[in-house]
């Protein structure tokens, strides 16, 4: 398996085994997802902790909640990355008010600096953002897996991945082709989000990667019964909430940074990143 963990050899390798049958027993589409699960690892190899937000509910907050994540540990000084996972509707660059910014096309990409955090998104290798995806599954696993292994993060401490929202393939490949550190599942105080979310923590908990909390976002000051449901039945604690604000809402129309922007929201996204660096649950 040795030679064929590097990038360049592949195709070439794939190919020849193909032909000549080096490795009995192993389907070659099989071998080229471990070799290519190699080369995002080592793409990967110097960030030191990687978190994915996620819900199975789309709409809650995850790319609000991944946003003011990654800018808050920046702001602690911790080196941070924010990738947008979301191939259909990447929204990461909208909300930075980043439509226009573009990733080189050159190899390896280069995510983009954003008052010192780097994002990457796909929506920054696109010319025309209104433009619906319409991309079927194996599709879209491709593109998440070749974005992957093509990005060049270099050394972070923090990898903040905004996933999409649902429990079929696109968040499959990524939580599987990642290896995320833990999971921060976002609902809000309605019975049907804490469904979805109960959902969510189970998948995330199939994958086998922790999770580090729950968040209750559009909360109203005071987390919600079934919020507080969330949080026994993953057996895991509440990281803490965020206000339902009309401010937030326009904030992100303006394509300004929250936690930058609004002492209130900074305060409450002080309290999360306390507890996911530190204590029993740090990562
Ligand atoms: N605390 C809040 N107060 C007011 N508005 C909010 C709050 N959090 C998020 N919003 C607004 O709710 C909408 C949905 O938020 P967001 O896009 O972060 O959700 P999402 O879970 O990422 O959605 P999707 O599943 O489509 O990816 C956005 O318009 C956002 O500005
Ligand atoms: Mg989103």
């Amino acid at each position: 398996m040795e030679d064929n963990e590097h990038a360049g050899h592949a195709a070439h390798t794939d190919h020849a085994q193909h032909q000549h049958g080096h490795q009995p027993g192993m389907h070659p589409s099989f071998l080229r997802v471990i070799q290519q699960k190699q080369r995002i690892k080592q793409k990967l190899a110097k960030v030191k902790h990687r978190i994915g937000v996620y819900s199975a509910k789309g709409g809650v907050g995850k790319t609000t909640v991944a946003i003011n994540l990654a800018f808050s540990l920046s702001k602690k000084g911790f080196r941070v990355g924010l990738l947008d996972a979301d191939i259909d509707c990447p929204n990461v660059t909208m909300f930075l008010g980043m439509e226009d910014t573009k990733m080189e096309p050159v190899m390896p990409l280069k995510p983009v600096d954003k008052e010192g955090v780097k994002v990457a998104s796909t929506a920054m290798l696109v010319d025309e953002l209104k433009r619906p995806i319409i991309w079927r599954g194996p599709l879209v696993a491709k593109m998440i897996s070749d974005f992957l292994e093509n990005t060049d993060w270099g050394e972070l401490d923090y990898l903040v991945v905004d996933l999409p929202p649902g429990t079929s393939d696109a968040p499959l490949s990524i939580m599987q082709l990642l290896d995320l550190d833990g999971f921060v599942i976002v609902t809000n105080p309605q019975r049907i989000a804490a469904m979805n979310s109960i959902r969510s923590g189970l998948m995330a908990k199939r994958m086998n990667a922790p999770i580090l909390g729950v968040i209750e976002n559009m909360s109203n000051g005071k987390p919600s019964k079934n919020t507080e449901n969330v949080v026994s039945t993953l057996q895991s604690e509440l990281l803490g909430i965020i206000r339902a604000r009309p401010e937030v809402a326009d904030l992100t129309d303006r394509g300004a940074i929250h936690v930058l922007s609004n002492r209130d929201v900074e305060k409450e996204f002080d309290t999360i990143i306390t507890k996911i660096t530190s204590g029993e649950r740090k990562v």
